[in-house]
Parts: structure tokens; sequence; C-alpha cells
């Protein structure tokens, strides 16, 4: 993972602390965190093109600049020319370490030496704590108490205090709050925050930067702080470029206010850093007014769209990293013909989910299979079985036998054969084959 040598971290301190921002209509670090309780009454005033650059300063050299590639196979799949930004290569693995640093980077003395505090167990977290701990500022987590384990190690492992209280993200955040309060820390807020969102702008400006004529930007939203700064930017260097937003189906929660309509949250998704129920007030002002559409995708794109990354491009990326080439898969029609700069915002995924990303992925295609398969129970049944397996040179991997709880009758069994195929009409033609020869198979299938 690329992460800037040590000797370069400590030298980069000091200009950062001399660097802070004070010109008219810029927030102070003591506006910063007083807007931070009252979102609504940010404006569009404060998120410009202007603090973005500003923030590209401040934040030089201390984040990745990562990679924009065309991708030549993924343009072929998708019947668009698609262009990827590599924002799964920042040390944390996700873009996020730019809005959190920007935030850090205008505190006063006095509020860097009490230290900030964030509710969060995704990237927020971790880039808030590896800029926090890098700059000498005390970086306080909260995360609910069912966070899985690896999350909190993520966090600490970076320097973040991690506390842990309250079933859901809610009672997290309140106790945040409570905690900003009591000790007089500030609130670094993953999304609602103009310095944030400033912050994840500097992803377009570089994007931009290096191909200024992208017809379409495909960008995830959470809380909308990624977006907003990324359309700010957009907006103002390229008026003809289209912007569009990408939520799960199951949390559109942006989707809904923008729209107007009434939609439920909740759900295990892939996707689980663009989860949000709450969008943000601020964001949501911004998107309304520089974002061009929103578009869901469902479970099965996001994980299509994690598989094919590894597959094609071999860069690890989380659900909401995938979820802009999820929309472009899921929604063809819209972008054919369009170049497209997507984010691949982060790349925090649990290797075993993963695996099971890339082994139901081999599932859909119909390389990998489990068949159920009715035999009688006496000698020789499994084998003639296995002859046909054989002349259709489909591969077996595991075999289990049912003979207890099965509704057959005594003589009967159920065997569950998992194997594999070189493609789906390999494995069409062996169910054919079997199904030919009197078996009765069922083959189980995906959600
Ligand atoms: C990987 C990844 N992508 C996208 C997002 C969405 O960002 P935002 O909340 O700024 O819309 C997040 C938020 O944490 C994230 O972690």
């Amino acid at each position: 993972m690329p992460h800037l040598p040590i000797k370069q971290i400590t030298q980069l301190g000091l200009p950062f602390a001399s660097q802070r921002l004070t010109r008219p209509g810029t927030m102070t670090a003591q506006s910063a965190s007083a807007a931070a309780s009252a979102p609504a009454s940010r404006g569009l005033a404060d998120l410009t093109l202007d603090h973005v650059r500003a923030a590209a300063a401040r934040i030089d050299g201390a984040v990745v600049k990562t990679p924009m590639m065309h991708s030549i196979t993924l343009s072929q799949i998708t019947g668009a020319e698609i262009w990827l930004k590599f924002e799964n290569l920042q040390f944390t693995a996700a873009y996020k370490e730019r809005g959190a640093l920007n935030a850090l980077l205008q505190l006063t003395d006095e509020q860097r030496a009490r230290g900030v505090i964030a509710a969060s167990a995704g990237n927020h977290s971790q880039g808030l704590s590896y800029h926090g701990t890098r700059l000498g500022v005390p970086v306080t987590i909260v995360m609910p108490r069912t966070t899985p384990t690896v999350k909190v190690m993520q966090t600490e492992s970076v320097g973040g205090n991690v506390v842990l209280e309250g079933e859901t993200f809610d009672d997290a955040n309140a106790h945040a709050r409570k905690l900003e309060q009591e000790m007089g820390l500030t609130f670094v807020h993953p999304f609602d925050d103009p310095h944030v969102a400033a912050g994840q702008g500097t992803v377009a400006l570089e994007m931009l930067e290096q191909k200024s004529d992208l017809d379409c930007l495909v960008t995830p939203i959470g809380g909308g702080g990624l977006i907003s700064g990324m359309s700010t930017v957009a907006r103002a260097l390229n008026p003809d470029i289209e912007i569009v937003g990408v939520q799960a189906s199951l949390f559109p929660s942006m989707y809904a206010r923008i729209k107007g309509e009434d939609r439920i949250c909740g759900g295990d998704t892939l996707a689980e850093g663009i989860a949000v129920k709450q969008p943000g007030e601020f964001t949501s002002k911004v998107i309304a007014e520089r974002v061009d559409d929103i578009l869901l995708v469902d479970e099965p794109a996001l994980e299509k769209a994690v598989a094919l990354l590894l597959q094609i491009e071999k860069t690890v990326v989380e659900g909401a990293g995938a979820a802009g080439l999820a929309a472009v898969l899921q929604h063809p029609e819209r972008f054919a013909g369009k170049s497209i700069g997507m984010v691949l915002c982060g790349g925090n995924i649990d290797t075993r989910l993963l695996a099971n990303v890339l082994l139901r992925d081999l599932a859909r295609q119909g390389r990998l299979a489990r068949l159920r398969v009715t035999l009688q129970d006496r000698p020789g049944a499994l084998f003639k079985v296995m002859r046909l397996f054989d002349a259709h040179n489909v591969n077996i991997i595991e075999i289990y036998h049912q003979r207890i709880f099965t509704t057959l009758p005594a003589k009967g069994l159920i065997t569950d054969i998992e194997c594999e195929a070189r493609d789906a009409d390999q494995l069409n033609a062996l169910v054919a084959a079997l199904r030919e020869a009197d078996y009765k198979v069922t083959v189980a299938e995906l959600a």
C-alpha cells in the first residue's frame, strides 16, 4: 500500500499549520465547529471551486495523488468509455482522508490541542485517525458496540482512540455529540461539513486536470460529501459535464430526499460505506443544485462490479467503491458511448466477504454450481451419475449425500454436488444429459 515515508510526513507538519485559510467568506475553525451543529444555516456559497482549490493546496503532499486510468476492457463490456480514479490506493484505502485532513488543517491551535471527535465505523474514522495522529491531534472515534472488531482494530492501528457506545449508529453519534460538549472536542462530520466536502472535491480537481473533456462523472453517494465537492468542481470547470450520483437500492436516502419521495432504508447491503439513513442537510442543498440525477443500484450489480474490478483491473474495491461501475452495468443504455469518470472510492472490504463475492460471481456465470440430484440408495447409483460428469468434463468439488433429512422414501437419497464448469453452456449440457437419463435435478439459485 503506498504511503508517505515518515521523513516526508514530519516535514509536512509545519507548513500545514501555517496554511490556515482566513479569507473573507471562508469559515474559520470556530465557525466550522459551530456550523456542524447548525448545518441548515450553511449554503452553496460555503462550497465553491476556490474552497476546493484551497483544500488541494492545503492537503498537497500528504494524501496520494492517485492515478486515473482508462479501462479498455471495462469500456468494451459496458459500451461506455470508462476512466477509473484509484482512490483505493490512499494509505487508509479511501478518499475520505482528503476531507478529514482539510478539516483538521483548519483547526485553531486550541482545537488541535483539545482534539477532534467523530462517530463513524467506516473510512472517515480511519482517515481522521491517521491524519489527526500524524499531526499530533488527539482523535476520538465513537462506534456502536455492534461494530465488527476488525473495524475497531483498523481505526486503532492508525492512532484513533475508539469509544464503543450504544447499539446503533444513532446512539454512537449522540454520544459523540455529548463528548464534544463535555470535553470541548471539535466534531468532524463525515460528510455534512463544507470543509470536509471541499477536501473530497479535490478528487474531481485531479480527474479534470488529467481529462477535462469527460462527459459524465458517476459518483457514489452516502451522506453526499464526496459528490458535493466533486460536483462543485465539475460544474465550475465544465458546465456541460453531467453529474450522476449513485446509491444502493437498499439505502435510497438522498435519492428520496431530492425526489421528494418516501423510501425505506435498511438491509444488508454490500455497499455499507454508502448505507446512510439520514442524508446531510448541507449536502442535500448542494446536490439539489449541482447534481443532474441519482441512480439506484441493486446488490447483484454491486457484487458484479466488485468482481469485475478484481478480475479485470486487479484492484480490490469495497461495495461502495464499486457503486459507480455498478450503475453503468445496471443502466447501460443511459451511459452508452459517453466518457465516464468514476471514483473507486474505497478498498476496505473484509477478505472473506470478498471471497464470497468472487465465488458467487462464478456461480452467476454458470462456472460454479450446486446440483441436487435424487438417487436410489443402491450400489453404483452415484457411479452412474459420475460417469455423466466425466463425459461432460465438469469437475466435482464436493459431494454431500443426505439419507436422513429428506422427504424421499427410505430407499431414496438426495445428493448435492458442487461442481465447476468452463462456462454456462457446458453446465447446461450436463444438466440436460442428467435429465435425459431420468434423474431429477435442480440447480441451486442465487439471489
Ligand atoms: C468507500 C466510500 N465510498 C463512498 C462514500 C460516500 O461518501 P459521502 O458520505 O461523502 O457521500 C463513502 C463514505 O464513507 C465511502 O466510504
